[in-house]
């Protein structure tokens, strides 16, 4: 059984963006060493027109060759008129609303979210699933989640946009690796306990 693995961005107080959901403020504290981190280990979670200008164009996938966005998220890319965001990945976007797909690259799952999420786990193939949020999605999916690779950015909010828009239950996880950068960013790896 490959993983779902949730690869999030998110503050010291545990918020994935502003109320809004917006990251910019994490996002402007990327720096080379980060870029660095993510060329070596994760070159497939940076999008696909993200990748260009940092000459990451032609790296292989290392961890995930599937991506589950929710609807939210995926719009962010659609006002880009970007239609499909990780290109060098296989797409799919939680939608009840979207209908039919706006790029061959992007599957829409409608109904039986958890369902069509298990099957893509059982699927045979050395390359797990990068869920990429948001809060929505990560809440339904909660069960599902076999990792969590936690970006924690220096920075503390106050409020925002929780990791998970799910009600109160407490779920254990295992710490399986720490890795500090430069400049106060916090990488910790997470295994699911069943
Ligand atoms: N910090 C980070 O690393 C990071 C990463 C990703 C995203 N974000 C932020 O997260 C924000 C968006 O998060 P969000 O929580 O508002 O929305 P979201 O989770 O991206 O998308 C929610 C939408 O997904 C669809 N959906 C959810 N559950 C579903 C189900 N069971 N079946 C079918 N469709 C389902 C619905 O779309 P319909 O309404 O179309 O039915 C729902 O409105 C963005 O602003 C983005 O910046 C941050």
């Amino acid at each position: 059984m490959r993983k779902l693995t949730y690869f999030i961005a998110c503050s010291i107080d545990g918020f994935i963006g502003d109320p809004e959901g917006d990251a910019s403020a994490m996002v402007s504290l990327v720096d080379e060493e980060l870029l660095e981190f993510f060329r070596t280990e994760y070159p497939e979670t940076l999008p696909t027109h993200g990748r260009r200008p940092l000459g990451m164009d032609d790296l292989p996938n290392k961890r995930f060759d599937t991506i589950i966005q929710g609807r939210a998220s995926y719009d962010l890319a659609l006002k880009e008129g970007i239609t499909s965001p990780y290109a060098h990945l296989r797409e799919y976007v939680a939608s009840r609303t979207l209908g039919e797909s706006p790029d061959p690259n992007v599957e829409i799952i409608a109904d039986d979210l958890v369902g069509r999420v298990r099957a893509l786990k059982a699927e045979d193939s050395a390359y797990d699933i990068y869920l990429c949020g948001g809060s929505k999605l990560a809440g339904e999916l909660a069960d599902e989640i076999d990792e969590l690779v936690i970006k924690t950015y220096p920075i503390v909010q106050g409020s925002g946009m929780p990791m998970f828009a799910s009600g109160f239950s407490i779920t254990e996880f295992a710490l399986e690796s720490v890795r500090t950068l430069g400049n106060g960013i916090m990488v910790r790896t997470y295994s699911r306990k069943r």
